[in-house]
């Protein structure tokens, strides 16, 4: 067989990448580019992330006043916290997992069925980013796809594994129930009231999963799974068997940041702030930049349910937050805004739909 170590990403048609087939090598086009290396040479390690039990927010007042003063405090520092006691049952997440991994371990054939390269498709199957258009590949493989409502979408799921739709389906539909107490929060948090948003996220709502598989890597320094990056959404909830998760922390070491691992405990859903709540807050809350490396044995699954408004519903900063000294810090934009983004850019070369959003001073 040629040697594919230095071929270029375009060498990797869909279906066809390093990680798909199990080269025992990582092409040169996966090697990490060196404007990631100031975050990576900072120390790493595991240490406490937030972990916010949201049972109390059904529980009294002040129950309810103490956890969202939590969740303001992890919006504000890190964009992300854990949560636990959420009410959805292990079984559903046990399930969620198994069912996503067993659509992976189908035959290529099967899988293919759902390869798409279009970002606008409600169903596609691929990997790294943009398959072989970016310029750096990650070690990915996956399926993303439309969840809410979940009877518009549903039948054009797979059918294989035979309990893909009933088992993916149930996890979505308690996930978005999760997110809209989670928005309630995290409005209320913010000083606009439970439903500020309510309404227009349950009713129009979008909800995207992106179940993703991180094959074994031969050299796990060499390449990541997925790059730093933030996600466009709202909020982001995920699930995962194993760690791989990192998440930057903007404020260690005076600002110059560091990247913390995500420790993973069964039963334990990570919650990410993404770009439409940081313009939400006017940059009060911060986006969570996050990447995901990779491990030389294990298969890792993850489960990202993302929430945002719908499609064409803008998400601006409002008025209540803005002051003589808050001026409005960030244009108005919605998800079909950021497709727009993803069709013209690069996020394995780091461009971010949150810097375009911003209006300099
Ligand atoms: C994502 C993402 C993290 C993970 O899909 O946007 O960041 O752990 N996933 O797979
Ligand atoms: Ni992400």
């Amino acid at each position: 067989m040629e040697n594919e170590k230095g071929a270029s990403s375009s060498t990797f048609k869909m279906g066809n990448s390093a990680q798909e087939r199990s080269l025992p090598y990582v092409p040169d086009c996966y090697a990490v580019p060196p404007s990631y290396e100031p975050r990576d040479a900072l120390d790493s390690k595991s240490e406490s992330v937030p972990t916010i039990d949201i049972s109390r927010l059904k529980g009294s007042d002040d129950e309810r006043r103490g956890v969202i003063q939590e969740i303001r405090l992890a919006c504000q520092s890190f964009g992300f916290f854990q949560i636990v006691n959420h009410g959805i049952d292990q079984s559903i997440l046990d399930d969620a997992l198994a069912v996503a991994k067993g659509f992976f371990e189908l035959p290529a054939k099967e899988k293919n069925k759902f390869m798409s390269n279009d970002v606008y498709a409600p169903v596609r199957y691929t990997t790294s980013l943009k398959d072989g258009l970016d310029k750096t590949q990650f070690w990915r493989i996956f399926l993303k796809h439309y969840a809410h409502p979940l009877h518009r979408w549903i039948h054009l799921w797979p059918q294989n594994p035979p309990e893909y739709r009933e088992r993916i389906g149930k996890f979505c539909e308690e996930v978005r129930i999760l997110s809209l107490e989670i928005m309630g929060a995290i409005t209320e948090s913010l000083g606009l009231g439970r439903d500020y948003l309510s309404s227009r996220m349950d009713e129009n709502g979008m909800q995207v999963m992106a179940v993703n598989c991180y094959p074994p890597c031969p050299d796990p320094k060499t390449a990541l799974g997925l790059p730093p990056h933030s996600d466009y959404s709202c909020i982001t909830i995920l699930l995962q068997n194993l760690t791989g998760l990192e998440i930057f922390d903007l404020t260690a070491h005076d600002g110059s940041g560091r990247w913390v691992h995500v420790p993973e405990v069964k039963g334990v859903l990570k919650v990410h702030i993404g770009d439409h709540v940081e313009v939400l807050s006017n940059g009060l809350y911060k986006s969570v930049i996050h990447k995901v490396t990779l491990n030389e044995e294990k298969t890792r699954i993850s489960l990202a349910s993302l929430h945002s408004l719908g499609m064409d519903d803008k998400m601006s900063v409002p008025c209540q937050l803005v002051n003589d000294e808050n001026p409005v810090r960030y244009r108005e934009s919605s998800f079909n805004d950021f497709l727009g983004f993803l069709v013209k850019n690069d996020i394995s070369q780091g461009d971010r739909f949150i810097d375009t959003l911003r209006i300099k001073d």
